[in-house]
């Protein structure tokens, strides 16, 4: 197989999980050396050392830790050539009446103030050493529609602006920014949000037209991807992986309901 990011660095948050030891894995096979980095070091050093990466310790909530997850990047392997930004925690749940300002801070922290970090510290690390990259998120389609939790819905839908905002300014320095929104998708969080492995299996396939379960793999396959040169011309953009469910929403509003709209002969 051809390794057509070869002698290049990757940083990946939220390594442990489901979504991010794949995102891990994916990039390390198109040749990428990988700083993995999570809260949770045992199963984060497990996917690093299984691909020949190094571990760091970062809680992405402290925007020092992040600053100190790029720099080891750099003393460490030399470079920084993508980030991946995919930690988060799906945060306070139940009707917006009943969430606390503290539990809807705690949210916005996790899942979009430290995306925020990871986007600075990279880009000027990027900037300094003047080779451009990738700068990615993992968002949602709960940054697309209100699916979810409150503060995570606003959050997620917060990263699609920090994307668009990010990717028009740094287009300068050649550093591309962009997003995958993962549908409903087989890891830990899943897991825990519907009640262990096979019923989050059963959730998840009845809600994803193609009628299966979306495994981290298919996530990582767009970070391949959006963090290659194969996607050179590609900034501010959200690829959206989530089996048909987003279109299953527009189909069940579409006009084509109706005959009498769409025959414009009467
Ligand atoms: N699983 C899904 O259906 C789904 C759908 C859409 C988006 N996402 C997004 O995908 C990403 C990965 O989620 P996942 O499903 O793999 O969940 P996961 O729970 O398996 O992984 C999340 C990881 O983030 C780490 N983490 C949490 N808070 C952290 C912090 N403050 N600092 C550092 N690390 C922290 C956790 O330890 C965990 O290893 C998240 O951004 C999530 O919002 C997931």
């Amino acid at each position: 197989m051809v390794q057509r990011s070869a002698g290049k660095v990757a940083v990946v948050t939220g390594a442990a999980g489901g979504i991010g030891s794949a995102i891990v894995r994916r990039l390390a096979e198109d040749g990428f050396r990988v700083v993995a980095s999570d809260l949770r070091e045992g199963s984060a050093t497990e996917v690093a050392q299984e691909v020949g990466g190094i571990f760091q310790a970062a809680d992405v909530t402290v925007e020092e830790q992040v600053a100190a997850l790029v720099e080891r990047a750099v003393k460490d392997c030399g470079r920084i050539d993508a980030i991946i930004n995919n930690a988060a925690q799906a945060g306070a749940l139940g009707p917006i009446t009943d969430i606390t300002a503290d539990d809807w801070k705690r949210t916005i922290d996790v899942v979009l103030n430290s995306c925020f970090y990871g986007v600075k510290h990279a880009a000027r690390a990027m900037i300094e050493a003047g080779t451009g990259g990738a700068i990615l998120m993992t968002t949602s389609i709960s940054g697309q529609r209100a699916v979810g939790g409150h503060p995570y819905i606003a959050a997620k839908h917060g990263l699609t602006g920090l994307i668009r905002a990010a990717a028009n300014d740094l287009a300068q320095y050649h550093i591309r920014v962009n997003g995958v929104a993962p549908g409903y998708t087989l890891t830990p969080m899943t897991e825990k949000m519907f009640g262990g492995e096979e019923a989050a299996r059963k959730v998840l396939s009845s809600r994803a037209p193609l009628g299966m379960v979306i495994e981290g793999r298919d996530i990582a396959e767009a970070f391949g991807y959006l963090a290659s040169d194969a996607a050179r011309a590609v900034t501010g953009q959200n690829i959206i992986v989530d089996a048909g469910f987003m279109e299953a929403q527009s189909r069940s509003i579409s006009f084509q309901r109706d005959p009498d709209y769409l025959d414009h002969t009467r």
